[in-house]
């Protein structure tokens, strides 16, 4: 069972970016969010190395598993591994609109099937007792949203769906590439908050151009959840607002140079391991975004993380360059202020 709090908060799954050091990341920034992986399909689940693809710091939780796939059976199979790596829920993607999803039948194109997209949803809840849940969009291509996304949450409702995610908008199957497709067909909220009205007894959460904590309190008023995914990507500073603003509990961070000091054990345990620096800094390029000093702490993180011989002293320095500059501006600041009393 999803209890609707559970899902308040969601950093969405992102392909490529939401791995474990990204979600390790968010973790300590936010508390309170509920945490998705990138989609993996079925048969990577099924035959992959499950260490590299799926292992994850028990830190991390609660971690929820995206699955892409479209035959019941083999999504039951794959469910059951997810639960056995500890994962505690197992979310559905149907809303991913790219060209190699479409060829295996999956993701958006689901949209247009929504009985199967039922058993998809009744083979895995039979699989596991973990909740089940599916991320979808409003409808896809000319399909009437009013009759798509409605008849497809019937349809997962009647299957036993533990909760709903809503991208809210719809995925155009051909012409866009996935990145426009997250884009370009227009925003409706409004067709979501129905939903939710229209069935009040299942969890349903709001996806799709969310940038503020304002924004969140808003939707949040019509739905149980928001689900960001840009946006909590590209400003780390907005979860660190989270847990108090969204969820009445302490703000665990507050500022950038002490999320870097937070991370630091375990990038120095992770390096030890043999990862490379830049698999780890590569999600941290969005703090300190607009201080002085931040593009040649970007520039020194993108360039320095990649050497062979890059190690934690690699992130201090480019972290150094903000501390600097920062010291430098409010050096400028004295001097200007003492010369304007004098
Ligand atoms: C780089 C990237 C990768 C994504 N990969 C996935 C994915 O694996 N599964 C999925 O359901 N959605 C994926 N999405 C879509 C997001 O989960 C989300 O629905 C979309 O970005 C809209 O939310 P936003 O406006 O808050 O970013 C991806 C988005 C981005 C930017």
């Amino acid at each position: 069972m999803i209890r609707p709090e559970d899902i308040r908060f969601c950093v969405a799954p992102m392909m490529d970016w939401t791995d474990r050091h990204c979600r390790y990341f968010h973790r300590l920034l936010a508390r309170k969010a509920r945490l998705y992986t990138e989609m993996l399909t079925t048969g990577a689940v099924k035959h992959g190395d499950r260490a590299r693809l799926m292992g994850f710091n028990d830190f991390e939780q609660p971690v929820a598993f995206q699955l892409g796939g479209s035959d019941p059976k083999e999504l039951a199979l794959a469910t059951k591994i997810v639960e056995s790596q500890g994962y505690i829920e197992v979310n559905l993607n149907v809303g991913c609109p790219s060209d190699r999803v479409q060829n295996g039948a999956f993701g958006a194109c689901l949209m247009m099937r929504p009985k199967l997209v039922a058993d998809c949803v009744k083979a895995m809840k039979d699989a596991t007792f973990l909740p089940i849940t599916v991320k979808c969009r409003i409808g896809v291509d000319d399909q009437d949203p009013e009759i798509a996304l409605f008849e497809l949450a019937e349809n997962c409702i009647a299957a036993g769906v533990d909760a709903l995610f809503i991208h809210a908008r719809k995925a155009w199957l051909k012409g866009l590439s996935p990145k426009e497709n997250r884009d370009i067909p227009p925003l409706d909220y409004r067709i979501v908050h129905k939903l939710k009205k229209t069935f009040p007894n299942t969890p349903i959460a709001i996806n799709g151009g969310l940038e503020t904590i304002q924004q969140f309190k808003e939707q949040l008023q019509h739905v149980d959840g928001v689900m960001v995914g840009r946006a909590a990507y590209h400003n780390p500073s907005l979860l660190m607002e989270i847990d108090a603003e969204l969820f009445n509990a302490p703000r665990s961070i507050s500022d950038d140079f002490e999320a870097i000091d937070a991370l630091s054990p375990y990038i120095k345990q992770e390096l030890l391991k043999g990862e490379r620096l830049s698999n780890i800094t590569r999600h941290l390029l969005g703090l300190f975004a607009g201080q002085a000093g931040a593009r040649l702490y970007r520039q020194r993180l993108t360039l320095d993380a990649t050497k062979p011989n890059a190690n934690i002293d690699t992130l201090f320095a480019a972290v150094h360059e903000v501390r600097e500059a920062t010291q430098r501006l409010q050096l400028a600041h004295a001097h200007k202020l003492a010369e304007t009393k004098s």
